[in-house]
Parts: structure tokens; sequence; C-alpha cells
């Protein structure tokens, strides 16, 4: 404060400067070019080697866990990289539901998953008992269950799907009547692209996809004329109608290839795909769908892991994932019903 003749002045304050907006998964975990971060992934990579683990991340996951990693992917490549006799351990750094899959696909490993409490929303919004009363519903249904499901619904499922195949695997079935559980906006989607199929859609959905509205999407293509929109398809409707392209996460990255002279791209899916789209075109520009810093589409779940979780999983054995014999049994037909099914 200045004192003048007139009496105390006050100062005109400086403006605010916020720190630059970064979109996305920049914003979650360790810093992946961080010298401490490289230390201990070289650590957790010699761990890795040390006990025949494989280590694999979902797209979602941070980028440092990404970068530890030896296969990231979508669902479909992760279920299928599981499934390699080399390995004695799986290190499953996502939501419940994959480790829990990668358990049901190879029982004698030892699958492990750095933190208990990392769920998923979609994956709880269906049980073993509301399954049961839609089936009663539906009985001459053939039941098609997403991947984001609980072992014991996948163990009362004909065929498992993921976002890569979820097509594909409709149209396989030879029924015309389908009960598909349990993400409405997928199940929506999945009909709209077989109209020749009844497709009963179960009411699940995920909220990092599900709060995203039409309108925010709107101005930020207004913001952005040229860009191109990437859609995942648990993203509702009007979304989709927006959508240049709406594929699982992987294809999310492949599909920029398709576009050789657009610069910049809107992505209607969890943030933490930014970091393999970044790294992949590193000439582009990835906006998150919402205009926001991937606030509204983002998983808590899917951010938990850290590395020293990940390096204690390696080092305790820890958390080990088991599933029931007679549900892993059931369970096991529907996943690989789903593998032999190819990509759409
Ligand atoms: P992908 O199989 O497309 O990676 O999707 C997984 C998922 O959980 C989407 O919410």
């Amino acid at each position: 404060m200045l004192i003048s003749k007139n009496g105390p002045q006050t100062q005109p304050k400086p403006p605010v400067l916020l720190p630059p907006v970064e979109s996305g998964n920049e914003m979650c975990g360790e810093d992946p070019a961080a010298p401490n971060t490289q230390t201990l992934i070289r650590e957790i990579r010699e761990l890795a080697a040390q006990k025949k683990a494989v280590i694999l991340a979902h797209n979602y996951q941070p980028g440092a866990i990404q970068e530890a990693a030896h296969h990231v992917g979508d669902s479909l490549a992760l279920a299928l990289a599981a499934n390699k006799p080399e390995y004695e351990r799986i290190v499953f750094c996502g939501v419940h539901f994959m480790a829990e899959a990668a358990k049901v696909l190879n029982p004698d490993k030892t699958v492990l998953f750095p933190h208990k409490a990392a769920g998923c929303s979609l994956a709880d919004s269906i049980s073993l008992e509301s399954l049961e009363e839609w089936k009663e519903r539906y009985p001459d249904h053939t039941v098609v269950t997403y991947i984001n499901s609980p072992a014991e619904v996948k163990a009362l499922s004909d065929i498992c799907c993921t976002s890569a195949n979820a097509v594909s695997v409709v149209r396989s079935v030879k029924n015309d009547k389908i009960l598909f559980t349990p993400d409405r906006n997928l199940g929506a989607w999945v009909a709209r692209q077989v109209p020749e199929k009844q497709v009963v859609i179960y009411d699940g959905a995920c909220p990092s996809h599900d709060v995203l509205r039409g309108v925010n999407v709107k101005k930020t293509q207004e913001a952005h004329p040229d860009a191109v929109l990437i859609a995942h398809p648990e993203c509702r409707e009007d979304i989709l109608a927006l959508a240049h392209e709406i594929c699982s996460t992987a294809a999310m990255v492949d599909r920029v290839a398709k576009y050789p002279h657009t610069k910049t791209f809107l992505v209607a899916t969890e943030s933490g795909i930014l970091h393999q789209m970044k790294k992949a075109w590193p000439d582009r520009q990835f906006i998150m769908a919402d205009g926001c810093v991937g606030c509204r589409l983002h998983c808590p779940y899917m951010k938990m892991i850290t590395l020293a979780d990940l390096k204690r999983a390696l080092v305790e054995d820890i958390h080990q994932i088991e599933v029931p014999p007679d549900v892993a049994a059931g369970a096991r037909l529907a996943l690989e019903r789903m593998m032999a099914v190819p990509r759409d």
C-alpha cells in the first residue's frame, strides 16, 4: 500500500494469470517425463522382468502408468494381451473388471491389481440379481454383455463384447432377439447399426461419458470449426450424431490417420486417451470435446493407481484377484466367444 498526501492509496492489482490450460491427462498422476518418474519406471520394469510379470495398462490410465506398462490398449487388446504363456504374473493397471477378466482368462496365473478401490460405476450398475430379473422379462433373448461388467454377470450371459467389436458380436448372434447389457448408450448405438435385430437395452451408463452434453460439444466445435470429432460409443446419442468417427479407445488413436490434412481433433472419451494420441501424433492438436480440462470426461477410478502402487504390487505380490471357479468357467465361455469375433 502507498501512503500519499491524500492518504493511503491502493496499488492497482496485477492481473491474475491462470496457469496454461492443459487438456487432459497431464493433470493426473506423476509427470511421465520427470527424472524421478523415469527412475521409478526403470525399477518397475526390472522388477517385472525378475518376477516374469507383464504390465498391462488401459488407455485411460495416468501417463506415467502407461509409460511403465509393456502393453497399453483398449479392453479387447488387453484381454488378448493377457493370454500369453510366457508370463507368470499379470499386473493390471485399469479398473477392477479388467483385472478380473484377465484372471478369468488366465486362472493359473497370478493377476495383480495395484489399487483395490479402483472400481467401475458402469460395471456396478448391473448385478447378478438385476440381470436375472431382466432375463426373466426377456426369456427368449440372447444376452450380449459389455466387458465392463462383473464376472458373475458375464457368467450369466451368452457372449461378451467390447466397444471394439460390439456391432460384430451382435451381428454374429443367430437369435434376432438380443438383450444388451449394461451400457444403454453403447447398446443404442449398436442397435442403430444392426436394425435387423430387436435389441432390448439395459439401463446402465458410464458416468464419465454420460455427463457430456451436446451443447458443450457444439460450443467446442464452434471454436474449432475445422476439427474432426472422435467419440466413444458410450457417449449419448446426440454426441454421436455430431461425431465424424465413433470407435473404441485404441481405434481413436488409429483413426487420426484418416485425416492427414486435419490439425485439430476433438475427443469425446475419458481424458487419459490423450496420452497415446499425442504420443502417436505429436504434430496434431487434441482437445477434450467438452471444451474443459477433461474435467467432465474424467474417471476418478482410472486415475487411482500410482507408480508407487504398481511397484508395491510387484514387490509384495498384491492385490491378487480371485474368481470362484464356477463363476470363472461361465465368464470364460462368454469372453472366449467374444475374442473369437473380429473388430468391427
Ligand atoms: P475401450 O474398450 O474402448 O478401451 O473402452 C473401455 C471403457 O471402459 C470405456 O469406458
